[in-house]
Protein backbone atom coordinates (compact mmCIF):
# COMPACT_ATOMS: atom_id res chain seq x y z
CA UNK A 1 0.00 0.00 0.00
CA UNK A 2 1.04 3.23 -0.40
CA UNK A 3 2.46 6.02 2.28
CA UNK A 4 0.12 8.07 3.92
CA UNK A 5 1.08 11.43 2.96
CA UNK A 6 1.01 13.79 6.00
CA UNK A 7 0.42 18.17 5.67
CA UNK A 8 0.84 19.55 9.23
CA UNK A 9 -0.07 23.27 9.63
CA UNK A 10 1.96 24.08 13.43
CA UNK A 11 4.96 23.09 14.22
CA UNK A 12 5.18 24.37 18.11
CA UNK A 13 5.31 22.54 20.85
CA UNK A 14 2.78 19.76 19.35
CA UNK A 15 3.39 20.40 15.70
CA UNK A 16 7.02 19.53 16.17
CA UNK A 17 6.81 16.50 17.97
CA UNK A 18 4.27 15.10 15.25
CA UNK A 19 6.80 15.85 12.74
CA UNK A 20 9.29 14.37 14.83
CA UNK A 21 7.72 11.24 15.50
CA UNK A 22 6.34 10.48 11.03
CA UNK A 23 10.20 11.68 9.82
CA UNK A 24 11.96 9.80 12.07
CA UNK A 25 9.26 6.34 13.04
CA UNK A 26 6.95 6.86 9.63
CA UNK A 27 8.03 3.72 8.43
CA UNK A 28 8.35 1.66 10.83
CA UNK A 29 4.96 2.74 12.23
CA UNK A 30 3.91 0.69 9.34
CA UNK A 31 3.75 -2.39 10.97
CA UNK A 32 0.85 -0.54 13.60
CA UNK A 33 -1.38 0.35 10.64
CA UNK A 34 -0.97 -0.97 7.81
CA UNK A 35 0.81 2.33 5.84
CA UNK A 36 4.20 3.94 6.09
CA UNK A 37 3.70 7.43 7.37
CA UNK A 38 5.08 9.96 4.93
CA UNK A 39 5.62 13.93 5.99
CA UNK A 40 4.97 15.88 3.03
CA UNK A 41 4.29 19.25 3.99
CA UNK A 42 4.00 21.56 6.47
CA UNK A 43 3.68 24.92 7.45
CA UNK A 44 3.79 27.57 9.93
CA UNK A 45 5.09 31.20 10.69
CA UNK A 46 8.72 31.43 11.08
CA UNK A 47 10.59 29.12 8.28
CA UNK A 48 14.02 30.47 9.94
CA UNK A 49 13.27 28.59 13.36
CA UNK A 50 14.94 25.45 14.29
CA UNK A 51 11.61 22.75 15.40
CA UNK A 52 14.55 20.14 16.34
CA UNK A 53 13.61 17.82 13.67
CA UNK A 54 14.56 17.51 9.83
CA UNK A 55 12.10 19.04 7.53
CA UNK A 56 13.96 18.39 4.23
CA UNK A 57 11.81 16.21 2.57
CA UNK A 58 8.67 18.37 3.48
CA UNK A 59 7.18 21.41 0.92
CA UNK A 60 7.01 24.21 2.81
CA UNK A 61 3.87 26.48 2.70
CA UNK A 62 3.91 30.17 4.26
CA UNK A 63 0.35 29.78 4.26
CA UNK A 64 -1.20 26.97 5.94
CA UNK A 65 -4.58 27.46 3.93
CA UNK A 66 -2.55 26.89 0.70
CA UNK A 67 -1.40 23.87 2.05
CA UNK A 68 -4.61 22.28 3.13
CA UNK A 69 -6.11 22.94 -0.37
CA UNK A 70 -3.26 22.24 -2.45
CA UNK A 71 -0.38 20.55 -0.82
CA UNK A 72 0.14 16.68 -2.10
CA UNK A 73 -1.47 15.28 1.38
CA UNK A 74 -4.10 12.49 2.25
CA UNK A 75 -4.65 14.30 5.87
CA UNK A 76 -4.38 17.58 7.32
CA UNK A 77 -3.37 17.79 10.80
CA UNK A 78 -4.10 21.39 12.06
CA UNK A 79 -2.18 22.15 15.26
CA UNK A 80 -1.78 25.87 15.20
CA UNK A 81 -4.87 26.85 17.27
CA UNK A 82 -7.25 29.31 17.88
CA UNK A 83 -11.30 29.48 17.40
CA UNK A 84 -10.50 31.28 13.70
CA UNK A 85 -8.85 31.67 10.63
CA UNK A 86 -6.30 30.37 9.75
CA UNK A 87 -6.93 27.14 11.71
CA UNK A 88 -10.52 27.25 10.46
CA UNK A 89 -10.20 28.57 6.73
CA UNK A 90 -7.40 25.45 6.23
CA UNK A 91 -9.39 23.03 8.47
CA UNK A 92 -12.60 24.06 6.17
CA UNK A 93 -10.13 23.85 2.56
CA UNK A 94 -9.27 20.39 3.66
CA UNK A 95 -12.46 19.05 3.98
CA UNK A 96 -13.67 20.57 0.87
CA UNK A 97 -11.01 19.31 -0.76
CA UNK A 98 -11.82 15.82 0.12
CA UNK A 99 -8.63 15.37 2.28
CA UNK A 100 -9.58 14.09 6.32
CA UNK A 101 -8.70 16.35 9.21
CA UNK A 102 -6.61 16.32 12.79
CA UNK A 103 -6.64 18.53 15.25
CA UNK A 104 -5.84 19.46 18.49
CA UNK A 105 -7.42 22.74 18.54
CA UNK A 106 -10.27 22.44 21.46
CA UNK A 107 -11.16 26.42 20.83
CA UNK A 108 -11.76 25.50 17.24
CA UNK A 109 -14.20 22.66 17.83
CA UNK A 110 -15.95 24.29 20.89
CA UNK A 111 -16.92 26.49 18.39
CA UNK A 112 -17.61 25.14 14.98
CA UNK A 113 -17.43 21.47 16.02
CA UNK A 114 -20.83 20.92 14.47
CA UNK A 115 -20.76 23.11 11.54
CA UNK A 116 -16.98 21.37 11.11
CA UNK A 117 -18.06 17.66 11.63
CA UNK A 118 -21.29 17.68 9.40
CA UNK A 119 -19.32 19.14 6.35
CA UNK A 120 -16.40 16.11 7.04
CA UNK A 121 -19.09 13.12 7.18
CA UNK A 122 -21.19 14.67 4.59
CA UNK A 123 -18.26 13.38 2.15
CA UNK A 124 -17.33 10.39 4.56
CA UNK A 125 -14.51 12.09 5.89
CA UNK A 126 -12.64 11.84 9.20
CA UNK A 127 -12.33 14.88 11.49
CA UNK A 128 -10.38 13.48 14.93
CA UNK A 129 -9.45 15.73 17.66
CA UNK A 130 -8.43 12.99 20.81
CA UNK A 131 -5.56 15.35 21.62
CA UNK A 132 -7.71 18.19 21.89
CA UNK A 133 -9.03 16.94 25.56
CA UNK A 134 -7.12 15.43 27.96
CA UNK A 135 -3.30 15.48 25.96
CA UNK A 136 -2.33 12.13 26.51
CA UNK A 137 -5.47 9.73 28.00
CA UNK A 138 -7.68 8.50 25.11
CA UNK A 139 -10.94 9.99 26.94
CA UNK A 140 -12.75 11.05 23.48
CA UNK A 141 -12.03 7.02 21.95
CA UNK A 142 -12.67 5.34 25.23
CA UNK A 143 -16.39 7.92 25.60
CA UNK A 144 -17.06 7.27 21.86
CA UNK A 145 -16.43 3.84 20.86
CA UNK A 146 -15.47 1.96 24.35
CA UNK A 147 -18.39 3.23 26.21
CA UNK A 148 -20.65 3.71 23.18
CA UNK A 149 -23.15 1.14 24.66
CA UNK A 150 -23.61 3.16 27.79
CA UNK A 151 -25.93 5.64 29.04
CA UNK A 152 -23.36 8.32 30.61
CA UNK A 153 -25.13 9.87 33.67
CA UNK A 154 -21.65 12.01 34.30
CA UNK A 155 -18.20 13.04 33.30
CA UNK A 156 -16.23 15.11 35.20
CA UNK A 157 -12.84 15.53 35.89
CA UNK A 158 -9.06 17.99 35.83
CA UNK A 159 -8.96 18.67 31.87
CA UNK A 160 -6.42 21.62 32.57
CA UNK A 161 -2.51 20.31 32.55
CA UNK A 162 -1.26 24.32 33.46
CA UNK A 163 -3.93 24.87 36.48
CA UNK A 164 -3.11 21.46 38.25
CA UNK A 165 0.53 22.27 37.32
CA UNK A 166 -0.26 25.67 39.35
CA UNK A 167 -2.16 24.22 41.96
CA UNK A 168 -0.52 21.79 43.24
CA UNK A 169 3.41 23.26 42.72
CA UNK A 170 1.69 26.21 44.58
CA UNK A 171 1.00 23.66 47.59
CA UNK A 172 3.99 21.35 47.26
CA UNK A 173 6.89 24.16 46.91
CA UNK A 174 5.01 27.54 48.80
CA UNK A 175 6.35 29.48 45.31
CA UNK A 176 4.02 31.70 44.03
CA UNK A 177 1.20 31.64 41.29
CA UNK A 178 3.03 33.99 38.34
CA UNK A 179 6.27 32.06 39.08
CA UNK A 180 4.57 28.51 38.38
CA UNK A 181 2.48 29.49 35.51
CA UNK A 182 5.86 31.10 34.07
CA UNK A 183 7.40 27.66 34.35
CA UNK A 184 4.07 26.34 32.99
CA UNK A 185 4.70 27.87 29.65
CA UNK A 186 7.99 27.35 29.74
CA UNK A 187 7.39 23.52 29.59
CA UNK A 188 4.87 24.17 27.01
CA UNK A 189 2.01 22.83 28.92
CA UNK A 190 -0.39 26.60 28.45
CA UNK A 191 -2.18 27.82 25.58
CA UNK A 192 -0.74 30.85 23.46
CA UNK A 193 -2.86 32.81 26.17
CA UNK A 194 -2.37 31.56 28.82
CA UNK A 195 -5.72 33.47 30.41
CA UNK A 196 -7.47 30.53 28.47
CA UNK A 197 -6.18 28.29 31.07
CA UNK A 198 -6.27 30.00 34.17
CA UNK A 199 -9.63 31.58 33.76
CA UNK A 200 -10.86 28.36 32.55
CA UNK A 201 -11.97 28.45 29.50
CA UNK A 202 -9.68 26.11 28.31
CA UNK A 203 -11.34 23.66 30.26
CA UNK A 204 -14.95 24.50 29.29
CA UNK A 205 -13.43 23.97 25.56
CA UNK A 206 -12.90 20.65 26.43
CA UNK A 207 -16.03 19.92 28.56
CA UNK A 208 -18.27 20.56 26.06
CA UNK A 209 -16.61 18.11 23.83
CA UNK A 210 -16.65 15.75 25.97
CA UNK A 211 -19.82 16.32 26.97
CA UNK A 212 -21.16 16.05 23.37
CA UNK A 213 -19.32 12.89 22.97
CA UNK A 214 -20.93 11.38 25.97
CA UNK A 215 -24.55 12.71 26.42
CA UNK A 216 -25.16 12.29 22.58
CA UNK A 217 -25.86 16.39 21.65
CA UNK A 218 -23.96 19.44 19.90
CA UNK A 219 -20.81 21.43 22.36
CA UNK A 220 -22.87 23.56 23.88
CA UNK A 221 -20.03 25.97 25.22
CA UNK A 222 -21.94 29.22 25.35
CA UNK A 223 -24.03 27.13 28.03
CA UNK A 224 -21.23 26.73 30.61
CA UNK A 225 -21.02 28.60 33.71
CA UNK A 226 -17.04 28.97 34.16
CA UNK A 227 -14.63 30.36 36.88
CA UNK A 228 -10.80 29.95 36.54
CA UNK A 229 -8.48 29.72 39.48
CA UNK A 230 -7.38 33.53 39.50
CA UNK A 231 -9.01 33.79 43.06
CA UNK A 232 -7.40 31.29 44.71
CA UNK A 233 -4.93 31.61 47.40
CA UNK A 234 -2.55 29.52 48.76
CA UNK A 235 -4.56 30.45 52.40
CA UNK A 236 -7.45 28.62 50.80
CA UNK A 237 -4.92 25.70 49.65
CA UNK A 238 -3.63 25.86 53.04
CA UNK A 239 -7.52 25.69 54.64
CA UNK A 240 -8.63 22.83 52.11
CA UNK A 241 -6.07 20.20 53.53
CA UNK A 242 -7.00 21.34 57.23
CA UNK A 243 -10.79 20.39 56.50
CA UNK A 244 -9.56 17.22 54.16
CA UNK A 245 -9.90 18.33 50.90
CA UNK A 246 -7.52 19.78 47.94
CA UNK A 247 -8.31 22.09 45.69
CA UNK A 248 -9.03 21.46 42.10
CA UNK A 249 -10.17 23.20 38.55
CA UNK A 250 -12.91 20.54 37.75
CA UNK A 251 -14.95 20.38 34.37
CA UNK A 252 -18.59 18.83 35.33
CA UNK A 253 -21.07 17.62 33.28
CA UNK A 254 -24.06 15.73 34.79
CA UNK A 255 -27.61 14.53 33.39
CA UNK A 256 -29.78 16.65 36.11
CA UNK A 257 -33.77 16.54 36.48
CA UNK A 258 -33.74 19.85 34.51
CA UNK A 259 -31.48 18.35 31.53
CA UNK A 260 -27.83 18.85 31.27
CA UNK A 261 -25.88 20.84 33.81
CA UNK A 262 -22.18 21.99 32.53
CA UNK A 263 -19.97 23.64 34.98
CA UNK A 264 -15.80 24.86 35.12
CA UNK A 265 -14.95 26.00 38.32
CA UNK A 266 -12.44 25.55 41.29
CA UNK A 267 -13.77 22.66 43.50
CA UNK A 268 -12.72 21.22 47.21
CA UNK A 269 -12.18 17.55 46.35
CA UNK A 270 -12.21 14.94 49.42
CA UNK A 271 -8.46 13.40 49.65
CA UNK A 272 -8.87 9.86 49.41
CA UNK A 273 -10.80 10.34 46.54
CA UNK A 274 -9.27 9.55 42.97
CA UNK A 275 -9.33 13.08 41.45
CA UNK A 276 -7.36 14.40 44.88
CA UNK A 277 -4.20 12.59 44.44
CA UNK A 278 -3.93 13.99 40.67
CA UNK A 279 -0.67 15.95 40.96
CA UNK A 280 1.15 18.44 38.40
CA UNK A 281 0.55 18.13 34.56
CA UNK A 282 -1.61 15.69 35.08
CA UNK A 283 -5.29 15.16 33.86
CA UNK A 284 -7.44 12.59 35.21
CA UNK A 285 -11.32 12.00 33.87
CA UNK A 286 -14.22 10.29 35.35
CA UNK A 287 -16.87 8.65 33.21
CA UNK A 288 -20.19 7.58 35.62
CA UNK A 289 -22.27 4.83 33.46
CA UNK A 290 -25.14 2.75 33.66
CA UNK A 291 -23.51 -0.42 32.07
CA UNK A 292 -19.82 0.11 33.09
CA UNK A 293 -20.58 1.49 36.03
CA UNK A 294 -17.31 4.41 37.40
CA UNK A 295 -13.99 4.20 35.64
CA UNK A 296 -11.07 6.82 35.66
CA UNK A 297 -8.47 7.94 33.43
CA UNK A 298 -5.34 9.31 34.52
CA UNK A 299 -2.21 11.09 32.37
CA UNK A 300 0.02 13.45 31.28
CA UNK A 301 -3.03 16.20 30.39
CA UNK A 302 -0.25 18.78 28.30
CA UNK A 303 3.11 18.33 26.55
CA UNK A 304 4.81 17.46 23.67
CA UNK A 305 5.29 13.82 24.05
CA UNK A 306 1.40 12.77 25.72
CA UNK A 307 -0.13 15.00 22.98
CA UNK A 308 1.53 14.22 20.14
CA UNK A 309 0.80 10.57 21.22
CA UNK A 310 -2.81 11.46 20.81
CA UNK A 311 -2.18 13.41 17.33
CA UNK A 312 -0.50 9.96 16.27
CA UNK A 313 -3.51 7.56 17.42
CA UNK A 314 -5.84 9.76 14.79
CA UNK A 315 -3.12 9.20 12.58
CA UNK A 316 -3.05 5.67 12.79
CA UNK A 317 -6.44 5.74 12.33
CA UNK A 318 -7.12 7.25 9.28
CA UNK A 319 -3.88 5.30 7.58
CA UNK A 320 -6.53 1.81 9.04
CA UNK A 321 -9.11 3.92 6.91
CA UNK A 322 -11.06 3.86 10.21
CA UNK A 323 -13.34 6.75 10.61
CA UNK A 324 -16.38 7.42 13.08
CA UNK A 325 -18.62 10.52 13.32
CA UNK A 326 -17.25 13.21 15.42
CA UNK A 327 -18.99 13.16 18.34
CA UNK A 328 -20.34 9.79 17.89
CA UNK A 329 -23.82 10.39 16.80
CA UNK A 330 -23.68 11.43 13.35
CA UNK A 331 -23.53 15.60 13.42
CA UNK A 332 -26.32 15.87 11.67
CA UNK A 333 -28.71 14.30 14.14
CA UNK A 334 -27.32 16.03 17.47
CA UNK A 335 -28.81 19.14 18.66
CA UNK A 336 -28.02 21.78 21.35
CA UNK A 337 -28.86 20.13 24.78
CA UNK A 338 -31.10 21.57 27.30
CA UNK A 339 -28.96 23.13 29.96
CA UNK A 340 -29.55 22.97 33.84
CA UNK A 341 -29.55 26.33 34.92
CA UNK A 342 -26.68 27.34 37.55
CA UNK A 343 -28.92 29.23 40.29
CA UNK A 344 -30.83 25.75 40.43
CA UNK A 345 -27.39 23.97 41.00
CA UNK A 346 -27.41 22.47 44.83
CA UNK A 347 -23.97 22.08 47.06
CA UNK A 348 -22.24 22.18 49.82
CA UNK A 349 -19.46 25.31 49.87
CA UNK A 350 -16.24 26.60 51.40
CA UNK A 351 -16.72 30.06 52.48
CA UNK A 352 -13.65 32.36 53.56
CA UNK A 353 -14.58 35.75 54.69
CA UNK A 354 -11.98 38.31 55.97
CA UNK A 355 -13.89 39.93 58.89
CA UNK A 356 -12.48 43.07 61.30
CA UNK A 357 -11.59 40.66 64.41
CA UNK A 358 -14.60 42.31 66.62
CA UNK A 359 -17.57 41.42 68.61
CA UNK A 360 -20.86 40.44 66.65
CA UNK A 361 -19.32 39.57 62.89
CA UNK A 362 -19.93 36.08 63.42
CA UNK A 363 -23.18 36.50 64.26
CA UNK A 364 -23.93 38.43 60.83
CA UNK A 365 -22.16 35.99 59.34
CA UNK A 366 -24.76 33.15 60.14
CA UNK A 367 -27.65 35.77 60.45
CA UNK A 368 -27.17 36.31 56.12
CA UNK A 369 -26.65 33.00 55.98
CA UNK A 370 -29.79 31.55 57.60
CA UNK A 371 -31.68 34.20 56.10
CA UNK A 372 -31.12 32.32 53.13
CA UNK A 373 -32.14 28.85 55.23
CA UNK A 374 -27.75 28.07 54.63
CA UNK A 375 -27.14 25.78 58.10
CA UNK A 376 -22.88 25.63 58.52
CA UNK A 377 -21.54 22.18 58.82
CA UNK A 378 -18.37 23.66 60.53
CA UNK A 379 -15.87 26.85 61.54
CA UNK A 380 -12.45 28.02 61.64
CA UNK A 381 -11.44 31.46 62.93
CA UNK A 382 -7.56 32.50 62.88
CA UNK A 383 -6.57 34.90 65.52
CA UNK A 384 -4.87 37.65 65.18
CA UNK A 385 -4.82 41.02 67.16
CA UNK A 386 -8.54 42.65 67.78
CA UNK A 387 -9.11 45.10 65.28
CA UNK A 388 -7.00 43.47 62.56
CA UNK A 389 -8.50 41.76 59.35
CA UNK A 390 -8.91 38.04 59.95
CA UNK A 391 -9.73 35.06 58.13
CA UNK A 392 -12.96 33.08 58.88
CA UNK A 393 -14.11 30.19 57.05
CA UNK A 394 -17.15 28.07 57.14
CA UNK A 395 -18.36 24.62 55.42
CA UNK A 396 -21.86 24.65 54.74
CA UNK A 397 -24.46 22.03 54.30
CA UNK A 398 -26.18 21.96 51.01
CA UNK A 399 -27.87 24.53 49.54
CA UNK A 400 -29.11 26.18 46.02
CA UNK A 401 -26.79 27.96 44.17
CA UNK A 402 -28.87 30.73 44.49
CA UNK A 403 -29.28 30.93 47.99
CA UNK A 404 -25.17 31.27 48.13
CA UNK A 405 -25.03 33.98 45.70
CA UNK A 406 -27.61 35.49 47.45
CA UNK A 407 -26.28 35.56 51.57
CA UNK A 408 -22.94 36.75 50.08
CA UNK A 409 -24.15 39.84 48.75
CA UNK A 410 -26.06 40.18 52.06
CA UNK A 411 -22.90 39.73 53.67
CA UNK A 412 -20.76 42.24 51.37
CA UNK A 413 -24.01 44.56 52.08
CA UNK A 414 -23.70 44.48 55.48
CA UNK A 415 -20.08 45.92 55.47
CA UNK A 416 -18.00 43.31 57.81
CA UNK A 417 -15.89 42.29 54.92
CA UNK A 418 -12.81 43.96 54.23
CA UNK A 419 -12.64 41.89 50.28
CA UNK A 420 -15.39 39.87 48.42
CA UNK A 421 -15.69 36.53 49.95
CA UNK A 422 -14.33 33.54 48.97
CA UNK A 423 -16.74 30.71 47.64
CA UNK A 424 -15.38 27.38 46.64
CA UNK A 425 -17.94 24.70 45.73
CA UNK A 426 -17.36 20.88 47.47
CA UNK A 427 -17.71 17.63 45.55
CA UNK A 428 -18.46 14.83 47.34
CA UNK A 429 -17.69 11.69 44.89
P1 LIG B 1 2.39 26.60 19.83
O1 LIG B 1 3.59 26.01 20.46
O2 LIG B 1 2.06 28.03 20.10
O3 LIG B 1 2.54 26.38 18.25
C1 LIG B 1 1.68 26.97 17.32
C2 LIG B 1 2.27 26.76 15.94
O4 LIG B 1 1.37 27.30 14.98
C3 LIG B 1 3.62 27.46 15.74
O5 LIG B 1 4.49 26.61 15.02
C4 LIG B 1 3.28 28.69 14.90
O6 LIG B 1 4.32 29.06 14.01
C5 LIG B 1 2.11 28.13 14.10
N1 LIG B 1 1.21 29.21 13.66
C6 LIG B 1 0.51 30.06 14.42
N2 LIG B 1 -0.17 30.92 13.63
C7 LIG B 1 0.13 30.58 12.35
C8 LIG B 1 -0.23 31.11 11.10
N3 LIG B 1 -1.03 32.18 11.00
N4 LIG B 1 0.27 30.53 9.99
C9 LIG B 1 1.08 29.46 10.07
N5 LIG B 1 1.47 28.90 11.26
C10 LIG B 1 1.00 29.48 12.37
O7 LIG B 1 1.07 25.77 20.19
P2 LIG B 1 0.97 24.28 20.71
O8 LIG B 1 1.14 24.27 22.18
O9 LIG B 1 1.80 23.38 19.88
O10 LIG B 1 -0.59 23.99 20.47
C11 LIG B 1 -1.10 23.71 19.19
C12 LIG B 1 -2.53 23.26 19.32
O11 LIG B 1 -2.58 22.09 20.13
C13 LIG B 1 -3.47 24.27 19.99
O12 LIG B 1 -4.76 24.13 19.42
C14 LIG B 1 -3.50 23.80 21.43
O13 LIG B 1 -4.68 24.17 22.10
C15 LIG B 1 -3.45 22.31 21.23
N6 LIG B 1 -2.95 21.55 22.36
C16 LIG B 1 -1.77 21.88 22.93
C17 LIG B 1 -1.28 21.12 23.97
C18 LIG B 1 0.01 21.43 24.65
O14 LIG B 1 0.32 20.77 25.63
N7 LIG B 1 0.79 22.38 24.17
C19 LIG B 1 -2.03 20.01 24.42
C20 LIG B 1 -3.24 19.69 23.81
C21 LIG B 1 -3.69 20.48 22.77
P3 LIG B 1 5.75 29.60 14.55
O15 LIG B 1 6.34 28.45 15.31
O16 LIG B 1 6.53 29.88 13.32
O17 LIG B 1 5.45 30.78 15.40
N1 LIG C 1 -3.09 24.36 27.87
C1 LIG C 1 -3.64 23.07 27.94
C2 LIG C 1 -3.49 22.54 29.36
C3 LIG C 1 -2.96 22.15 26.97
O1 LIG C 1 -2.70 23.11 30.12
O2 LIG C 1 -4.14 21.57 29.70
C4 LIG C 1 -3.63 20.82 26.86
O3 LIG C 1 -4.86 20.92 26.25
Amino acid sequence: MTALRVGIAGLGTVGAAVAKIIVENGAALASRCGRALQLTAVSARDRAKDRGVSLGAAEWFADPVKLAQSAPIDVFVELMGGEGDPAKAAVEAAIARGVPVITANKALLAHHGVALAKAAEAKGLALNYEAAVAGGIPIVKALREGLGANRVERVYGILNGTCNYILTTMESSGRSFADVLAEAQRLGYAEADPTFDIGGMDTAHKLCLLAAVAFGNAPALDEIHVEGIERVSPMDIMFAREFGFRIKLLGLASRVNGGIEQRVHPAMVPLGTPLADVDGVFNAVVADCNLAGKSVYEGRGAGAGPTASAVMSDVLDVARGVRLPTFGAPAVHIGRPKVASMGAHVGACYLRFTVIDRPGVIAVLSRCLADQSISIESMLQRSRSPGEAVPVVMITHEASELSMVKALSAVVATGVVTEQPCMIRMERF
